[in-house]
């Protein structure tokens, strides 16, 4: 049992998580002590990416085990207020669901549920951590595959959006998983990395993520990735999901679609990296039933970045009188993923292989 992650750690009893909103800016934590801290810390994007927010999501159910002296009905209570604090990722529901289920279940057996709550929240994290490592092995194999086509000397050049690294799954991400693993293998690595527009985090994020870790990259505008492919300069693209479908539709940070239909139209092989927790598999088309969040103006009228002063600010981008709307995610139909890279494997993105590896999570 582990109790300490690159993006958060336990101490003394509450969780410290580093502060996204600060990144690349400046390393700061944040201490939560609270559920309503906790809530607060995924709802105002201190901690974001599909598997930070169900880890902070399931040591917030703990915290609000504490706050209630293990009080189910009241666990259940602030539990409810956590699982709402942002749609999209469905790690958020099913963390909480989870914590929720064991612990009804400790109550029986009268155990310990402060206790019981802590244990679970970080066995969900320990698993993150197995997990991203595995994703990191079977994704590499694609990586390395590319690799021995490439002349001597040539990089294989991935592209990614968003931020799927340690910042958004412990202890290797998702996407960022593959490459991670490619570049201690000694593999000779490139990654395209998309702004991410509105909110920047592959600006932010994933550049200072590879920064950290020394592997080369360049930031491109959100519309370069379709000149990229056209030019033969991208080999693979690995994204992230918040949320998949049984059949393989894709939630992930909006602009992950436009991607993916440039990179079918040049025949560049498009794979997301997603633990099992990320599927679900209670719904089928992503279109249709899968919640879009939709977020403040703000983010689009504005860009926020460190400004001559040293302070963190923003400017308007755009007219006083324009407004603007901001979804945060898109879906990426299963027509347009090559496959997707889990824990357990690589699989087709269509309900039979996805069912044929994940039959245990069929309800
Ligand atoms: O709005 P965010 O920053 O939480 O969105 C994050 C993403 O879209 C990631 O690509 C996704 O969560 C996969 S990372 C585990």
């Amino acid at each position: 049992m582990n109790s300490t992650y690159k993006a958060f750690w336990l101490e003394a009893g509450d969780l410290v998580v580093i502060d996204q909103t600060q990144l690349p800016f400046s390393l700061v934590t944040k201490t939560l002590k609270t559920s309503a801290d906790a809530t607060l810390a995924i709802k105002d994007m201190t901690v974001r990416g599909a598997g930070v927010i169900g880890n902070v999501a399931a040591f917030g159910v703990y915290l609000a085990a504490r706050e209630s002296k293990g009080d189910l009905v009241k666990i259940k209570e602030l539990a409810a207020v956590i699982r709402l604090a942002r749609p999209t990722a469905v790690n958020l529901m099913w963390a909480v669901d989870r914590l929720l289920s064991v612990l009804e279940k400790a109550a029986t057996q009268n155990q310990d549920i402060v206790e019981v709550a802590l244990k679970e929240a970080i066995a969900i994290a320990d698993e993150d951590v197995v997990g991203t490592r595995n994703i990191g092995k079977y994704g590499c194999e694609l990586i390395e595959a590319i690799a021995k086509t490439k002349p001597k000397g040539e990089p294989v050049n991935i592209l990614t959006h968003c931020n799927a690294g340690w910042l958004a799954i412990v202890d290797r991400g998702s996407a960022l998983a593959p490459i991670y693993e490619a570049n201690e293998r000694g593999i000779n690595v490139h990654v395209w990395v998309d702004e991410t527009r509105p909110r920047n985090q592959g600006a932010n994020l994933t550049a200072w993520e590879l920064g950290q870790s020394q592997i080369p990259h360049t930031l491109i505008a959100d519309n370069t990735g379709g000149l990229l492919m056209q030019y033969g300069k991208v080999d693979l693209c690995i994204v992230g999901t918040d949320r998949t479908t049984r059949s393989g539709d894709v939630a992930n940070k909006i602009g992950t679609y436009l991607k993916a239909l440039a990179a079918f139209d040049n025949h560049v092989p498009f794979y997301v990296a997603l633990p099992s927790s990320t599927f679900d598999m209670q719904i089928s088309d992503g279109v249709k039933e899968i919640a879009i969040e939709t977020r403040s103006a703000d983010e689009v009228l504005y860009l926020q970045g460190l400004q001559d002063d040293g302070a963190i600010g923003r400017v308007r981008v755009a007219p006083l009188e324009t407004t603007a709307l901001n979804y945060g995610f898109d879906i990426t139909p299963a027509r347009l993923v090559t496959g997707l890279i889990t824990e357990r494997g690589i699989c087709d993105a269509d309900e039979t292989s996805i069912s044929a590896m994940f039959l245990d999570l069929i309800p």
